[in-house]
């Protein structure tokens, strides 16, 4: 059988807790790429909700790639939440009716960029994505961290603000990593990888794929 990115619900046993997360998508400004998936038992489709105060006139977008794994409850947080803050107020008196301000200059905001989440990035539940974040392939994100800063690939963070636990593999092995880009290959040649992709000997799999890389 030929795994479909465009399925909407992937589970073998077809439950709508987890769903490919392209699927669902209807703001242009969300970027996501095949199999990437989103698991709530509670409402899955809703996924949008959590990509906060992300308004067309700032133009920053979410860009997530292939393969990741987003649990329930992870919260990306856009430009549109940080006030000004270079002023004596943070008040946004500009949103709300009656009062006498225009709309501060963009150059006034601090404004972070693009969100961007990489290749096979492992979201814990609950955490919490800042703008203009950028987050390597590889990497992991553990459970109700807050991450403010760039993550390097294939690093696990945890905690508010999220720290570095370890990284998962030594350079060499990230490095190999980096230049193999499996998630980039067709199905059928990840199906064939499967058994590498998921064998612990991680010596053996280094030596394998350093054949495949050069
Ligand atoms: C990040 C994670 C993968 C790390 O797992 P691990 O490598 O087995 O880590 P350990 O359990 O050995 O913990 C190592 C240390 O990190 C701390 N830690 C682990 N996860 C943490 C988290 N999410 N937040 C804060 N601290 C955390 C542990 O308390 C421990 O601290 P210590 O060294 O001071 O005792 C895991 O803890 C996690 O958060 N998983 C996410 C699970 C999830 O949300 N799944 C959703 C369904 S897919």
């Amino acid at each position: 059988m030929f795994p479909s990115p465009d399925t909407l619900y992937p589970l073998v046993s077809n439950m709508d807790r987890t769903c490919f997360l392209k699927n669902i998508i209807t703001r242009s400004n969300i970027i996501v790429g095949d199999y990437t998936y989103y698991d709530d038992e509670v409402d899955v489709k809703n996924f949008e909700k959590n990509v906060l105060y992300h308004y067309d006139f700032l133009n920053d977008k979410l860009i997530i790639g292939k393969f990741c794994q987003i649990a329930a409850g992870v919260e990306f947080v856009m430009n549109g939440a940080n006030h000004q803050m270079n002023a004596v107020t943070t008040f946004p008196f500009y949103t709300l009716e009656g009062w006498d301000m225009e709309p501060p200059k963009t150059s006034d905001l601090p404004l972070k960029g693009d969100t961007v989440i990489g290749n096979d990035v492992w979201i814990g539940q609950n955490a919490v994505i800042l703008p203009g974040v950028h987050i390597g392939d590889g990497a992991i994100i553990g459970a109700n961290s807050v991450v403010g800063r760039d993550i390097n690939p294939y690093t696990i963070v945890v905690g508010n603000p999220a720290k570095i636990l370890r990284k998962r593999f030594d350079d060499e092995m990230i490095e190999l990593l980096l230049r193999f880009k499996w998630w980039d290959k067709s199905t059928d040649e990840i199906n064939e990888l499967i058994p590498l992709l998921t064998c612990s000997e991680l010596d053996k799999v280094k030596e394998e794929i350093k054949k495949r890389v050069n």
